[in-house]
Parts: structure tokens; sequence; C-alpha cells
């Protein structure tokens, strides 16, 4: 769910941004708008707006990140802001200090927008009513990682030409993927047609209800599917006993050579990494001209870049092509 309304002079209508769920079809083609308009910015080598110039973001990474930390902290320089970043490493979070409180004297130093990775789902919305602050998730437990599918569903578009009606499989760890829950409410929003695939003890109790189709055999999953994302196994959120050993999973579930002549030719192939090289997707299939895995790397920046330009009062921009 997203805060209400309180910067109502925004583009998008929000405070803050803390998932996908609530986010309407209109604000999702919005952020991809403008992400796809400095996509073309920057290959024309024209200037992107200085929307942050003599601002500052605070960046909480409280878990670890290599792609959405660089990603957000490249997006404040290209719009020309300060970037802070705070670890929980080395900071008062280690001699146990809360999270509000930390929050709260962050939020006193005066930034403009805080940017929040933390392993416990929920927490940027805690967060959220207790600032004024806008506040962007970066990624909460199991939650949500509501950039990472806008990111996701920018590539899909700007492949497949659409994302309604495309034919979208993730496959693996649902139960633990913030990243899949955030790809299926986006997905869903902009009518994909979405299936899940992996072993009962990984997904979800009653996924279906996210209006999912649900495959448990792989070979059979990918047929006809325009897009395969793949997730990692995310053990660092797993209860033991979930999963067998990794061989045998990757034997059931990982993308290989074999799996990928199963697919349509032009299937893209992607994944929010980091990979686990011949677990969930093979080092060949990983590298195949299918794989879109930097390019949604690349697309991270941009679409981070929007997210900020617009939550902070940016003017939309709009691309040649309904996003639809
Ligand atoms: N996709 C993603 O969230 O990657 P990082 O954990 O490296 O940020």
């Amino acid at each position: 769910m997203n805060s209400p309304t309180a910067f109502p002079a925004n583009a998008l209508g929000l405070k803050s941004l803390l998932g996908t769920e609530s986010l309407k079809s209109e604000q999702i083609q919005i952020l991809i708008s403008t992400a796809l308009c400095f996509k073309a910015l920057q290959q024309k080598g024209q200037e992107v707006p200085s929307t942050l110039a003599g601002k500052s973001a605070v960046l909480m990474f409280f878990e670890s990140s290599t792609r959405t930390r660089s990603s957000f902290e490249l997006a404040v320089q290209k719009l020309k802001g300060n970037a802070l970043v705070l670890t929980k490493v080395g900071s008062s979070a280690e001699k146990g200090e809360t999270l509000l409180d930390t929050a709260r004297n962050i939020e006193a130093m005066d930034p403009d927008v805080l940017v929040l990775r933390h392993p416990s789902a929920g927490s940027p919305f805690v967060l959220d009513k207790a600032l004024d602050l806008p506040l962007i998730n970066a990624g909460d437990g199991f939650h949500e990682q509501p950039t990472q599918a806008l990111l996701d569903l920018m590539i899909v578009f700007e492949k497949r030409k659409k994302i309604g009606g495309t034919r979208v499989l993730i496959v693996g760890d649902i139960a633990h993927s913030r990243v899949a829950r955030s790809d299926i409410y986006a997905l869903k929003t902009m009518g994909a047609e979405v299936s899940v695939c992996g072993p009962p003890t990984l997904l979800p109790p009653k996924v279906e209800k996210m209006g999912v189709r649900v495959f448990h055999c792989l070979e059979e999953a990918v047929h006809g599917q325009e897009v395969v994302m793949m997730l990692r196994i995310q053990f660092e959120r797993m209860s033991s006993g979930q999963t067998p050993s990794l061989g045998e999973y990757s034997r059931f579930y990982g993308m290989n050579q074999k799996i990928l002549k199963l697919c349509r030719p032009d299937v893209l192939i992607m994944h929010p990494g980091p990979v686990n090289r011949g677990v969930e997707l093979s080092t060949e299939v990983a590298d195949s001209a299918q794989s879109v895995i930097l390019d949604q790397v690349a697309n991270g920046v941009l679409l981070r870049m929007a997210t900020l330009h617009l939550l902070l009062g940016g003017e939309p921009f709009s691309w040649k092509e309904k996003i639809q």
C-alpha cells in the first residue's frame, strides 16, 4: 500500500513509493515513460533534468546490495544531487538504536528523500507513517522491491513493445522473493498473463489468488512463454527443509540449454541478480543472446532516476508510444 497523496504537487500523486501492489496503471506508465525518455536523452548525449540540484538523498541500506544501491547512488548523481549512504555496519544500529530512531535522526538532518533497504518486511511502511520525508522502498524482506519490478516492466515493454497480454513465467523461490511479488502485482495491473513455477515448498500458500497460473514442472511451464524470469533461492529468508539439495533443485528448476531449447526462440531470459550460476541459471544461458540481465541492470539506473525525479516534483516525460 502506498501512502496517501501528502505531496499532491507531484505527477505520481504519491508521497512515497513503497510497493507496486497499489500502483495504478497510469502511475506505472508515467514512471516507465519518464525512464525511457531519460534513456533517449542520454543516448543522444543530451542533459537529463537537474531535479536534485541542491538536494540530498540518504540511502539507508541495512541489507547487502550491489545493483540497487549502486544504481540509486548513480541516479542521484545523474540528477545532480548528493547521495549519502548509511549501512547497518558502522552505524549506531549496531549499538541498538532502533530503525525508527535512526530514521528520525536522519530526517532531523533535513535531507530531501530517503531510500530504504531493510530485512524486515513492512519496515518502509512503518517509517513512511512516522516521517514527512518521501521514501522509496529498495526492498523490504520478502515483501516488495518496487523499482526492480518497474525496471523489469520497462525492459519487457522495450523488447516486446507491449506489457499487456505478454506471457511471463516466474521460476523458483517465489515464496521468499520480494521481486516476484512486486513483479506479479505490476504485471497483473498492466494486463500481462503471469505464471509461476517452482517446488510447492517455495510457492506462497494460495499463490493462485494473485491471479497467476501455477506450474511445478519447468519443461511444461516454459512452452509459449515470451519472458522467463529466473529467481535466486533466498536461503537467508528460509527455514530449514524448504528445498532439496542445490543439485536437485538445479536439475528440476534450473534454466539450462536443454530447457532453453523448449522455449520460444525469441524468449527473454531475465534475472534480478545476483545470479547463482549453475544453480537457477547455467552460465551458457546467463550469457546467451536471449539473456537481458545486464539490460535490466542498465534500466535500473534510469528507472530510479525517474522515480526520484517524479517523487521530488519533476515533470513527467511522455514516451512516443503508449506504455500498455
Ligand atoms: N536485484 C537486486 O535487488 O539486486 P541487489 O540485491 O544487488 O540490489
